[in-house]
């Protein structure tokens, strides 16, 4: 709750196009408490470890530029 309140008052911001400052927008604050509790309520898996790379996004999801996320494939 307190990453995505942060996006909500601009305390946290990315480089444009900031893609979660826009979502958090779109969201009440019942979405948000929803999807923070359906978070925190997943068990961690025990072999839980930072991904190598982000693998390529479903769908329409794969067209998506963000300023502070590179395009999948995209070198860092
Ligand atoms: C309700 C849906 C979503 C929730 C709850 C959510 C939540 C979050 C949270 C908590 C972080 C911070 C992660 C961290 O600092 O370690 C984050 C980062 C990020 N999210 Fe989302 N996200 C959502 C949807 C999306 C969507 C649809 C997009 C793309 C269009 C997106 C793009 C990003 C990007 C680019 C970052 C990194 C921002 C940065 O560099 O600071 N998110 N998200």
């Amino acid at each position: 709750m307190a990453q995505l309140g942060g996006w909500r008052t601009g305390q946290r911001r990315a480089h444009a196009p900031d893609c979660m400052a826009s979502i958090v927008q779109r969201l009440s604050d019942r979405d948000a408490y929803a999807v923070v509790s359906w978070l925190a309520s997943q068990p961690v898996p025990a072999d839980a470890r930072p991904a190598a790379a982000r693998g390529a996004l479903p769908g329409d999801a794969a067209d998506l530029k963000c300023g502070t996320a590179p395009a999948p494939g995209a070198a860092r």
